[in-house]
């Protein structure tokens, strides 16, 4: 038995940064274990599509000849290998590539206050994470680190970590431990000069990293006990800085509003002027904000998982495979498919896309069926989207066209005073706005529509540039379940435009 020999015949395999961590029997395929985790073989295990590669974090894991013809010298050395072809003959940590999701930084430049040394800005998603290093003097960003949010492997949304925390308390410290990291790392030999780490994100984010009671944001009316900026020093994170360098959480703003829209209205400007704009983040959460240099209206609404790609039944996230645009050329639909590889399923950008193309060529109808009875509708390959599948949209884009509607009303202006829509976020970002329009998601002419990027990063990296930046306010949260008109609202926004 292997209690009696020298040679442990199991090995740990950690699949990063899952924080998944599995004994297996030394000589494991690797596909094995990884196809239990929805990891994909394209080829089936040939080594001929590169769709499985993996990369070597910790641990030793010989390159075969089938990796020296898939990878370059430079990959080699950075450690991906082809999972199809590997076996865990000794303890390995890991990261899968399929997991890789690209995460929007910010590429904005901002202009320093003089200030001395060295500072981090940090946008804790709840998918992914996103930091920069800014040297304070010049506003000028030094480096970027991203990262999945580890908390994934534990609820992919909000709701979902906030049950999982009631009863475990695994998450602060995941998530502490990695943005930590992310930090140590982006600072490297200049650790001495950092002054400054602020954050921003949701409110469950904010409570998470503050290791403050969730409880509060599991009910109704969600309203939390603290919202206020929540200040660290390195040795409370157990971070290898030092002493003097302060972090500090963005506060938040209500239950599902949090610093990333401080942060946001920050960036865009928008609660300065006479003129009405507003700020939309859309994801499994959707945040709308109206504002002027007057007053500022907010609102969240729950979108559901449509937007990223979940609860699809080919739904993925953008990531390599993803159908991620589809548009109408001579009456085809034409397909881009993420990373030139062959498609594998669909992410929200393509979702409604495929639905706006779906309602020109008539196969939806403006009530969201499919036309002549169909029950799904191809895309291209085996890639399709189901009768479910629309629904699911139709209920995400009406939470959102609802919400500003409902926003609207309460401002007591239309639609047609808002001078520019800044629409954050990922999924903002790669979204065809005709086509947001086309399905009714935003109501607005795409002309007056702006792709605003990781508004979110932008206004903590101005946060952190100037400490002194007054906060915009007072802001006015809206609970949109309570305002009057809300269930009839979003009803009449379930079904498409008819055009
Ligand atoms: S599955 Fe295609 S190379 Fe591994």
């Amino acid at each position: 038995m292997w209690q009696n020999t020298r040679v442990s015949h199991t090995v740990v395999v950690e699949l990063f940064p899952l924080d998944v961590r599995l004994e297996v029997q030394r000589g494991t395929a690797l596909a094995d274990i990884l196809a239990e985790y929805g990891v994909e073989f394209p080829c089936g295990g040939s080594d001929m599509c590169g769709g499985c590669r993996i990369r070597v974090v910790d641990g030793t894991l010989p390159a075969g000849i089938p990796d020296r013809v898939v990878f370059t010298e430079d990959e080699l050395a950075q450690g991906w290998r082809l999972a199809c072809c590997a076996r865990a003959d000794s303890s390995l940590k890991l990261e899968v590539g399929q997991w890789i999701t690209p995460v929007l930084a910010d590429s904005a430049p901002l202009e320093g206050k003089g200030r001395a040394g060295l500072g981090i800005a940090v946008d804790v998603g709840t998918t992914t994470i996103a930091a920069q290093m800014l040297d304070l003097a010049s506003g000028q960003v030094l480096g970027l680190r991203t990262a999945l949010n580890p908390q994934c492997a534990h609820g992919a949304d909000v709701m979902g970590r906030v049950l999982f925390a009631l009863s475990d308390p695994r998450l602060t410290p995941l998530i502490r431990s990695t943005v930590g990291a992310m930090a140590v790392d982006l600072a490297g030999e200049r650790s001495s000069e950092l002054r400054e780490i602020v954050l921003a994100g949701n409110t469950v984010m904010h409570h998470l990293f503050s290791g403050l009671d969730v409880l509060p944001l599991s009910h109704a009316p969600f309203v939390p006990d603290r919202m206020d900026e929540q200040i660290f020093t390195p040795a409370q994170l157990d971070w290898s800085l030092p002493p003097s360098c302060r972090i500090r959480f963005l506060p938040c703003i209500g239950g599902f509003v949090g610093s990333d829209i401080l942060a946001g209205i920050l960036a865009t400007g928008i609660a300065a002027g006479e003129t009405l704009s507003a700020l939309i983040d859309l994801g499994t959460n959707g945040e709308i904000v109206l504002a002027n240099g007057h007053r500022i209206l907010c609102a969240s609404t729950a979108a559901g998982p449509a937007f990223e790609g979940a609860s699809i039944r080919m739904g993925m996230r953008a990531a390599s495979g993803a159908v991620s645009h589809v548009i109408l050329q001579d009456g085809r639909l034409e397909c881009h498919v993420i990373g030139n590889s062959p498609a594998r399923g669909i992410c929200g950008s393509g979702l409604v896309d495929a639905v706006a193309a779906g309602l020109d060529l008539r196969a939806i109808l403006p009530n969201g069926r499919l036309a002549d009875g169909a029950q799904e509708f191809p895309l291209t390959g085996s890639v399709v989207i189901t009768q479910a599948d629309i629904r699911e949209l139709q209920l995400a884009k009406a939470a959102i066209a609802a919400g500003m509607r409902l926003l609207l009303r309460r401002w007591g202006a239309c639609r047609n005073q808002i001078a520019l829509v800044h629409l954050a976020g990922a999924f903002g970002n790669y979204v065809r706005l005709e086509s947001a329009v086309r399905t009714g998601l935003l109501e607005i002419a795409p002309c007056r529509i702006t792709s605003a990027g990781n508004t979110a990063l932008r206004g903590v990296k101005m946060a952190l540039l100037s400490p002194d930046l007054p906060f915009p306010g007072p802001i006015e949260h809206v609970p949109l379940a309570s305002e009057p008109g809300f269930q009839e609202t979003f009803i009449e926004c379930i079904a498409f435009p008819d055009m």
